[in-house]
């Protein structure tokens, strides 16, 4: 009996077990139940209890190698198989196209651009480092003005006259100074502000600037503009009201508000019971913002708006919590699927 274990254990090792067939050939000649080593087992039986001793540890040890071996060319045959296999079996469910979508703030984006683009505006940029002279003293904002203190604006350590830009206002100046007028441009960009975190408030936010410079640009102007935006944005039925408001950089005024689209005018706790909420600020261009980039203000006159996209984002989303918009929450940012 020893003789033919041996000589098992070498038909084993020999065993070329690549294929399909071959384990399965495998597998009959060794293990199934009519194989050699089952058969040996039965041999097993017949023998003297001395010799049962040896010879059963032995058996065992060859019964062991045949399943190994076994399992490990069935191993080899899947990992080989499935690349193979599930390039074409068509019968295999479907891997899922992920589709992405914007970002709600630049879908907001977008639909804003759209809208002034058919109103002959054109999309400039500035810097989101800027210095002082166009983030504020070309603005007319005055030396003592309260944005100008390091617990309201992020200023440059190393560069005192360097600050990150507090408002989108930056590229008015910036396009006036290189393009004379008639400029019609809208500037979407980030701003940064040095708030502490909140529902309501956060250290960047997103602004729209709007600018208008041209002979004879007047009040009525921004009044349309801006009530025609209202109307595309948010709906035909939106109304709009003027605030007389301040701004270094205007004169006169105003701020917007748009009629509350959740109670429609009635109140509600998103109007604060007033029945309108705040959507941007605006105001002819202050003639001292066109002398400081070399436009003569008897000549020319403009109008400008800023539009936080935060705001009207969450306005028309009904969302209540700005914080949403850059925790990068994957099942906040999946509800926004409808590209505008
Ligand atoms: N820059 C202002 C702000 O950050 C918004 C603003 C108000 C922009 C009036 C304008 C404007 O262009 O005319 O709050």
């Amino acid at each position: 009996m020893r003789e033919k274990i041996e000589r098992i254990r070498q038909e084993i090792d020999a065993f070329a077990n690549d294929t399909r067939e071959a384990v399965e050939r495998f597998r009959l000649t060794f293990l199934a139940r009519s194989g050699s080593i089952p058969a040996l087992f039965e041999e097993f039986k017949a023998v003297s209890a001395d010799e049962k001793k040896v010879l059963g540890k032995v058996l065992n040890e060859l019964k062991n190698l045949a399943e190994t071996r076994l399992r490990e060319a069935t191993a080899r045959l899947e990992t080989s198989a499935t690349g193979a296999q599930s390039a074409l079996d068509l019968t295999l469910p479907v891997i899922p196209n992920e589709v992405g979508n914007l970002h709600p703030l630049n879908q907001t984006r977008y639909r804003i651009i759209e809208i002034f683009e058919r109103l002959g505006f054109n999309v400039s940029d500035g810097p989101e480092v800027e210095d002082d002279w166009h983030n504020f003293s070309a603005l007319n904002f005055p030396p003592n003005h309260p944005a100008r203190e390091m617990q309201d604006t992020f200023f440059v350590e190393r560069n005192p006259d360097m600050l990150l830009r507090t408002h989108t206002s930056n590229v008015q100046i910036r396009l006036l100074e290189k393009q004379k007028p008639p400029v019609r441009s809208i500037m979407p960009g980030r701003v940064y502000r040095n708030e502490a975190i909140s529902a309501r408030a956060h250290c960047f936010f997103h602004q729209v600037e709007g600018l208008y410079v041209d002979r004879n640009v007047g009040f009525a102007d921004l009044k349309q503009t801006l009530y025609h935006f209202a109307k595309e944005m948010f709906g035909a039925d939106t109304k709009i009201r003027l605030r007389p408001s301040f701004f270094p950089f205007t004169e006169p005024s105003a701020e917007i508000d748009i009629s509350c689209l959740i109670c429609k005018g009635k109140g509600c706790n998103v109007c604060k019971y007033s029945g309108w909420v705040e959507i941007a600020g605006s105001g002819m261009v202050h003639p001292n913002v066109l002398r400081n980039v070399g436009v003569d203000p008897e000549e020319f006159t403009g109008f400008a708006f800023g539009m936080g996209i935060e705001r009207i984002t969450m306005l028309r989303y009904g969302i209540n919590d700005l914080r949403l918009f850059s925790e990068n929450d994957i099942r906040f940012l999946r509800q926004f699927q409808t590209v505008i």
